[in-house]
């Protein structure tokens, strides 16, 4: 094996990469559950790609035949529907993951200096998956994917002057109709997937080219031993892959749990109007993205402009793109951040979840109000960082981390 390996590294640096990235890949060694997610993130990239791949090989992008194509996947193919139901929920999964793994950054001040790229790299892939999921979504040619893509395709149409131009080079059409599904299909299968994947490599080498945070927030390369190893660190494989191995088999628990027995989850990862095919007389009644858009669309129906709700629901995605120039913080972690912080912190995240669930409701006076309440504190929480996280007191970073 060694003569072989001695072979291999000769002409291919594989020893170099499992030790630069693995065996002497040195990792703070006080992570917590939060860090299960990058991982977790990777094995539903995973079986996105794997489940997706044999999905293609029965699906059939026209307009004729996209819906059946699926029903016949479902009853005929065989496993189809395991392949099925562990792609549509593994959509699902991947948001509950990286919606976590979001967080987690925000917690502990991961984006701040000197993780700024890894914190962009991952906002990118955030873009992209937002597109896959919005493309993958108007496949099995139901109605909400028809009205769904509608809805979201024509938002483009506010733009002033080039709007219209827009929206009908998006779809290839004057309406949604196959040469749309088609395009959709090629940029899901191959496009964004190349791109998703290109980005989580970047996304992973400038994680480590600077080291992984932690829960304190203690650079750990400022201690070291005389071997130059970090006293807080401990080597990736074999500590954390083991250790990763729980969340995989807590998550996958829970997955299988979901894909065998609530696949719809009561129409929250498979919409009802989405069992009747795409019919374009006829509007459904209620009209609702996904339920991890639905934040993003609360914010847009907040806005009465059409227009300025189009900017508003942009801004709440663009203005995380900044953010680790508006934490100016001395500290990283939460748990060393002032009351300000921390109450800001809880404020965002209960504002995104009302917001997520107004999203998904049918607007009533009083829903607009509290979305609006929502999307004003949503922005508040950033606009006012680069304030209370200067104005507040922070507690004292210990030398070395904390158990
Ligand atoms: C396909 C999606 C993604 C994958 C596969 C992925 C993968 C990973 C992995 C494996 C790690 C190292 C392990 C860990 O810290 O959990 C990591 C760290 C990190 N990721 Fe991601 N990630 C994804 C999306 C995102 C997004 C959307 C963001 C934020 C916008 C993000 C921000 C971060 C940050 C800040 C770190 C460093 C955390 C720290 O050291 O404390 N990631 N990612």
């Amino acid at each position: 094996m060694s003569k072989f390996m001695e072979w291999v590294d000769a002409r291919f640096p594989a020893t170099k990469m499992w030790e630069d990235h693995l065996s002497k890949y040195y990792a703070p060694k006080n992570f917590n559950f939060l860090y299960f997610f990058g991982s977790l993130a990777l094995l539903v990239l995973v079986n996105q790609i794997v489940t997706g791949v044999w999905l293609t090989m029965s699906f059939t992008p026209s307009a004729e035949e996209a819906f059946a194509s699926v029903e016949y996947i479902m009853r005929d193919v065989e496993y189809g529907w395991i392949l099925r139901y562990l792609h549509s929920t593994g959509a699902s999964a991947f948001f509950i993951v990286v919606y976590l793994h979001m967080f987690r950054g925000l917690l502990y001040g991961s984006y701040q200096k000197p993780r700024e790229l890894v914190w962009l790299f991952g906002m990118l892939i955030y873009l992209a998956l937002m597109a896959e999921a919005f493309m993958g979504y108007l496949l099995p040619w139901g109605q909400m994917s028809y009205w769904g893509a509608q809805v979201i395709i024509s938002l483009f149409g506010a733009i002033p002057v080039i709007g219209d131009d827009l929206t009908q080079w998006i779809r290839g059409d004057y309406l949604i109709s196959g040469i749309t599904l088609n395009r959709f299909f090629a940029l899901h299968v191959i496009a964004l997937p190349i791109v998703i994947l290109g980005l989580v490599v970047l996304h992973i080498l400038a994680l480590h080219e600077v080291g992984s945070n932690n829960p304190d927030g203690v650079d750990i390369k400022r201690k070291k031993d005389e071997n130059g190893i970090p006293l807080d660190g401990i080597p990736f494989h074999p500590y954390y892959t083991v250790k990763d191995i729980v969340g995989v088999v807590v998550f996958l628990f829970v997955f299988c749990a979901v894909v065998f027995f609530f696949p719809e989850m009561g129409g929250y990862f498979l919409e009802k109007p989405n069992f009747e095919q795409a019919n374009a007389f006829k509007t459904p009644e209620h009209i609702a993205p996904v339920w991890y858009f639905t934040p993003f669309y609360a914010i847009l129906r907040a806005v009465p402009d059409k227009l300025f709700g189009v900017i508003a629901m942009g801004a709440a995605i663009a203005v995380l793109f900044v953010l680790p120039w508006l934490d100016r913080s001395p500290v990283r972690s939460m748990r060393y951040k002032g009351w300000l912080s921390k109450i800001w912190l809880l404020v965002f995240c209960i504002a995104f979840v009302i917001l997520g669930v107004l999203g998904v409701l049918a607007p009533t006076p009083g829903r607009t109000l509290l979305s609006q309440v929502c999307t004003f504190l949503y922005f508040a929480y950033f606009i006012l960082m680069p304030f209370y996280t200067r104005l507040e007191k922070t507690k004292p970073v210990p030398e070395r981390v904390t158990g």
